[in-house]
């Protein structure tokens, strides 16, 4: 029997929105959840840029919209002008963060070694990590998506993940923005496969309940058929989690 696993919908903001984009996109998005009936069948996440987590975490509050960073440094604080840590987004009132997105290890040439301390580091200080992992058209087209996607599994996977403090974002780069959607077999393929190598790390039982989400243009319009796939449990969004209507329009495809 398959696991019965929470879908997540989170939105990835990257680097955009202004205080006012925060408090409208959010506002609007607490306004929708709290509207809802029943308790919905999707988690929601949003992760703003850290500078905006206040007015969200604000705009949010008691609505049932979960917030998340979109990293976290790996040591608990200290002299790292710039970085934030994971004791601070967790303060701040954060539920995850996101580690080892492709523009992180490209931007700021972030090792498997060191997406997996950062995501040790939001365990220590009680978020759940988001650890990505992905390959790019050149390491697909060279037939080296399984090996790619392995190899940074097991390098960033944290010590001690479990389903309950850890998801994997399968965010293949060549999708990321590019209106290139991996078609639902190619995105089935990778996910089982991250299942099969969660089983052999973390044991059958454990790798059967962790969520994997796919990322890389998802929009209302492939967003169903991508979700119903056995292995997706979600998705982590970039563009289309900047208008309300976007990013519901995925949620309401669950
Ligand atoms: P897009 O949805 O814009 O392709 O971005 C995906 C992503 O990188 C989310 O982290």
């Amino acid at each position: 029997m398959a696991a019965k696993r929470r879908i997540l919908i989170a939105g990835n903001w990257k680097m955009n929105g202004l205080k006012k984009d925060a408090r409208s996109l959010a506002g609007a998005l607490g306004t929708k959840m709290s509207k809802l009936k029943s308790k919905p069948e999707f988690e929601m996440l949003v992760c703003p840029p850290a500078a905006l987590l206040g007015p969200v975490l604000d705009a949010v509050k008691g609505k049932g919209i979960a917030v998340g960073g979109q990293d976290c440094h790996a040591n608990e604080g200290g002299a790292h002008t710039g970085d934030t840590s994971a004791a601070l987004l967790k303060s701040m009132g954060c539920k995850y963060a996101i580690v080892g997105h492709s523009e992180r290890r490209t931007d700021h040439a972030e090792t498997d070694a060191m997406v997996k301390a950062k995501a040790e580091a939001a365990h220590k200080a009680g978020l759940s990590a988001i650890v990505c992992i992905g390959e790019t058209l050149k390491q697909r087209e060279a037939g080296r998506t399984k090996s790619t996607n392995k190899k940074q599994l097991a390098g960033s996977l944290p010590e001690g993940a479990t389903a309950r403090n850890t998801v994997i974002a399968y965010e293949p780069v060549w999708a990321i923005g590019t209106g290139k959607v991996a078609t639902p077999a190619q995105a089935q393929e990778v996910h089982a496969l991250i299942r099969a190598e969660l089983a052999a790390a973390i044991g059958e039982a454990e790798a059967a309940k962790m969520r994997i989400l796919y990322g890389g243009s998802m929009k209302p319009g492939n967003a169903a058929e991508l979700l119903a796939l056995p292995d997706v449990d979600g998705g982590l969004i970039g563009g289309a989690s900047l208008t309300v209507a976007d990013f519901w329009g995925i949620a309401q495809a669950v």
